[in-house]
């Protein structure tokens, strides 16, 4: 397709997209907030359910709730074939090859940790290293921090520039023969950068280097293609994704999975035991260790179905369109600085407010009925970076529209009359 076509597609999708038909699929958006219509602008944090994912749980508890793999009984029958089918749901939306390379664990977190301390503990030793970048959210530093102090690896950082990118010469020239991994994210939560990944897969593996991505504020904003962009990780969390919170993913290529130790012990993870040997069970299962998160697998295959009927085109071309008219409306504002101008970005827009601590400018826009986060958004580094402690973060989902941006709008500039 010609660039042309491409942008009159992404047009047409922006205009057939009918937002407020979509608001209607989340009761929670009707709630008042101080007795104002609530405006939802946290959605990087968590984002809110439509009623199919709400009623997905409540169907499962109300007529089939059973444990799964356990039992010949109907609702165990059930229970394990809905599980079956989110896993399918799941292998389709990122185009794994094989549902054995989609594991559920508890979030991205989970997800991340599970690497660490499985392929990491097996890969890395002494004076390896391990690539991250300056963008990155706790969970995808901590793990990988752990890992190298106890392998007595060095944890190797590719520091962002001044619009928060992270320089691609410069994260090439990072890797070479001792770079045994690298952690990378593909949406920054603190500031919105989308990183070239594809590009930067490339780079690390003519290293040799496998690729752990943090995917948990790209999955619910674009079409993610782990065969594609030839991640050998990808880790994702439901409640992001309009899913439930307490379940996530962890796709990891077969090969990997089948060469990495067991993450916990305990029920479903074995094929059989005894006191002098346990032997482990097929993939995905082994690293699925215990009684899984059933509802929340149920949900987020619902949530899934939710987001291809909105259609993932649709929605990327609606939250860009509305990314830019809200940039362009704070950019305007005299004393309020954006925080991470990259040239490609998702969902986020982070600011300061001149005289105003982000956490005032939370309150004053919470009594508007406007919920935004502030703080430094789990990602510390980057904070520094800028020589900050904090922003005020307002991130998009498709359910938000003009209007709630121009609540925002004028939230800040109450903001601004009070503290002035
Ligand atoms: C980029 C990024 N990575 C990881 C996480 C952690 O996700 P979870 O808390 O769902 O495990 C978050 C959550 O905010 C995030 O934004």
């Amino acid at each position: 397709m010609s660039a042309h076509a491409e942008v009159l597609k992404d047009s047409r999708a922006a205009t057939a997209f009918n937002v407020d038909r979509i608001r209607e699929d989340f009761p929670i958006l009707r709630e008042k907030v101080h007795g104002k219509p609530l405006v939802y602008l946290d959605n990087a944090a968590t984002s809110q359910k439509p009623k199919a994912v709400i009623d997905s749980l409540v169907d499962y508890y109300t007529h089939y709730n059973a444990n799964v793999h356990r039992a010949v009984h109907l609702l165990s029958t059930r229970a394990t074939a809905a599980c079956d089918d989110s896993r399918e749901k799941v292998r389709r939306f990122i185009n794994a090859g094989s549902t054995n390379e989609i594991v559920f664990v508890r979030g991205t977190t989970e997800g991340l940790n599970l690497v660490a301390q499985t392929h990491g503990r097996q890969n890395i030793g002494p004076g390896d290293e391990v690539l991250i970048s300056g963008l990155e959210h706790h969970s995808n530093i901590v793990p990988w921090q752990i890992l190298c102090e106890e392998k007595q690896a060095r944890l190797r950082v590719v520091h962002i520039d001044d619009r928060g990118v992270v320089p691609l010469d410069e994260f090439e020239k990072a890797l070479h023969e001792r770079t045994r991994l690298v952690a990378i994210s593909h949406v920054s939560n603190a500031l919105g950068t989308v990183n070239p990944l594809a590009d930067m897969i490339k780079m690390a593996h003519r290293w040799n280097a496998p690729v752990v991505v943090d995917g948990a504020q790209a999955a619910p904003h674009m079409h993610v293609d782990v065969r594609a962009l030839d991640a050998d990780f990808y880790a994702f969390s439901g409640h992001k994704l309009f899913g439930p919170t307490g379940i996530g993913v962890l796709y990891g290529k077969e090969a990997l999975f089948n060469a990495m130790p067991p993450f916990q012990g305990g029920g479903d993870m074995i094929r059989s035991v005894t006191f002098e040997k346990t032997t482990y069970n097929d993939l995905p299962y082994k690293f699925e260790a215990g009684t899984p998160d059933i509802a929340g697998i149920i949900g987020i295959g619902a949530a899934i179905d939710y987001v291809n009927d909105v259609g993932m085109d649709a929605i990327a071309a609606y939250e860009q369109e509305l990314l830019e008219y809200a940039t362009d409306a704070v950019s305007q504002l005299e004393g309020v600085r954006i925080i991470g101008t990259a040239p490609n970005k998702a969902s986020v827009i982070s600011f300061v407010v001149d005289n105003a601590h982000p956490h005032d400018v939370g309150t004053v826009l919470d009594r508007e009925g406007i919920a935004v986060r502030t703080g430094h958004h789990c990602a510390q580094p980057v904070m520094d970076r800028f020589g900050i402690a904090a922003t005020t973060r307002a991130s998009l989902a498709f359910y938000n529209t003009r209007e709630e941006v121009d609540a925002l709008i004028a939230g800040i500039r109450r903001v601004q009359e009070f503290f002035s």
